[in-house]
């Protein structure tokens, strides 16, 4: 019997591939980081040649650190920075411009004109989704509007469009050797392109960003084969699709309507898993596809989507040279004694949840002499407690319900002081499993069920273990004082571009 799912985690600033067996621990991990471009102000780009040879590269290096070879391999699953635009030559394969970042905020006038006509939750019913230029529809738009060429191409079917998933699977299936171009249903929900209730491409949304549906890939479950890998894993199936927050749900067995998790990565992501209906907010959370396993129902999810969490650590480091490494903001965090009334709000691509605000811009408010880099640190930590309440706060206006325990993963909850007062701002426990790559793992999960590799969810509910958990410690008037500054700081970024 094989031993191992593989998984290829593309995420914004890295690749990953991990091996997990079937007790879900991880057999081997390799990585590397790839190359981001900021061309103008609020552009960001990678290179997706870059980011192809980077997954080949992190595949064949987990082969050989596993000592293991593609017999062992029962399945392959891919799980992907969300949103991020590719559009690539099908008879070359070879990509007609630059990916355009999640982050990027070019298509800010295409998205103002979209919602000149019934405003910016014009498509909230049919999508789930506000207008904004964090999604990949307005991103198409604008490069089919911009890039010579590119719009003939895609009505003439010889231009292929869509998430980096997309991108990688049809590269992974053979590429312009008979490589499929196919996208998940959870990729999908972030396009604005398609339609939630019938997880079908919609004509009306097409015709409104004049997207000629040729160019898209087709939308199929997160878990089924789509095809056979060619090239270093030649064979194996390749048999799961998530978009990486959904995949961290999925890994953190937020499988019952009620659980929740936020992933602490370059930004941070809750989503709270509603089951089997969407659920359309009024407090500025999104509606997203959570998982589709092979032909069964869909199950849906409430997210908040905040921008800027670890990259905000990452702008102190490279930007700000405060820190050499992004683990010793933790040490300087811990030099002061508290934030000295400094607010770091990190708008740096606006605001997005509960806000939706294209035309903020990042502040640091609240300076006074005594300020030292050390409080920088501290306000950089904070920032990501105070978004993070700011989503659970909306969580509960929209449903009604209390979190009595929220999950944690990504690169950031090894901030033992982060997690602390993550608890503290919150007023509720934080729990941390023993695997935090819980977005590979929730990959690995979804093509190991379309293989047969683990028998159902019941078994990989079993799986979930507990590292750490965290309990609010701060009485309520401090929690409250110090929210209410973020508040207030938040308040200041707003109308910036005005
Ligand atoms: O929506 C963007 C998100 O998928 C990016 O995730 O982990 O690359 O920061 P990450």
């Amino acid at each position: 019997m094989s031993r191992y799912i593989a998984v290829i985690d593309q995420g914004t600033t890295s690749t990953r591939c991990i091996l997990f067996d079937h007790a879900g621990r991880a057999g081997a991990m390799t990585q590397m980081e790839h190359r981001q471009f900021y061309p103008r102000p609020g552009w960001v780009e990678h290179d997706p040649l870059e980011i192809w040879q980077n997954v080949q590269t992190v595949v064949s290096k987990a082969l050989q650190e596993a000592k293991t070879e593609t017999g062992d391999i029962a399945a392959l699953a891919v799980t992907n920075q969300r949103e991020t635009l590719v559009a690539w030559d099908q008879s070359t394969g070879n990509p007609i411009y630059p990916a355009i970042v999640w982050q990027d905020t070019r298509s800010v006038e295409i998205c103002d004109q979209l919602s000149l006509e019934g405003g910016r939750d014009r498509f909230r019913v049919r999508t789930g989704l506000p207008i904004a230029t964090y999604f990949s529809g307005p991103k198409l738009q604008w490069l089919l509007e911009n890039i010579e060429g590119a719009r003939i191409k895609a009505e003439r079917g010889e231009l292929l469009c869509g998430t980096i998933d997309s991108w990688l699977v049809w590269n992974l299936t053979g590429g312009v050797n008979g490589g499929v171009h196919v996208t998940d249903a959870t990729n999908a929900s972030r396009t604005l392109l398609m339609n939630i209730e019938t997880l079908a491409w919609d004509d009306d949304l097409l015709a409104a960003m004049n997207v000629p549906p040729a160019a898209l890939p087709a939308i199929h479950s997160s878990s089924e084969i789509y095809g056979l890998a060619t090239g270093v894993l030649a064979g194996v199936p390749v048999a799961g699709i998530l978009g990486d927050q959904q995949a961290a749900l999925f890994g953190q067995t937020g499988f019952d309507r009620g659980e929740a998790k936020n992933t602490y990565g370059t930004g941070c992501f809750l989503l709270l898993n509603t089951g089997s209906n969407p659920v359309h907010s009024r407090h500025g959370l999104i509606t997203t596809v959570a998982y589709q396993l092979g032909d069964t129902p869909p199950v849906f999810a409430l997210e908040g989507s905040i921008a800027y969490a670890g990259a905000l650590v990452q702008w102190l480091r490279d930007n700000l040279g405060l820190i050499k490494t992004a683990a010793e903001v933790e040490d300087l965090a811990n030099s002061v004694e508290d934030n000295g009334g400094i607010y770091i709000v990190p708008a740096f691509s606006g605001l997005f949840a509960p806000y939706w605000r294209s035309d903020a811009r990042g502040i640091i408010i609240g300076l006074t002499p005594y300020a030292d880099k050390g409080h920088f640190a501290r306000a950089a930590l904070e920032a990501t407690a105070y978004q993070t309440r700011d989503i659970v706060d909306a969580m509960r206006q929209e449903t009604g319900m209390d979190l009595d325990l929220l999950k944690v993963d990504g690169g950031m909850v090894v901030n033992e002081t982060l997690m602390q007062f993550l608890s503290d701002i919150l007023g509720i426990p934080i729990a941390r499993p023993i695997v935090t790559e819980t977005t590979a793992l929730g990959a690995a999960y979804a093509a190991g069920l379309a293989v047969g590799f683990w028998a159902d969810i019941g078994e990989l509910r079993g799986l979930w273990r507990k590292d750490k958990e965290w309990q609010p410690r701060m009485a309520r008037e401090t929690r409250d004082y110090l929210y209410s500054g973020w508040n207030k700081a938040v308040k200041h970024t707003f109308g910036w571009l005005d």
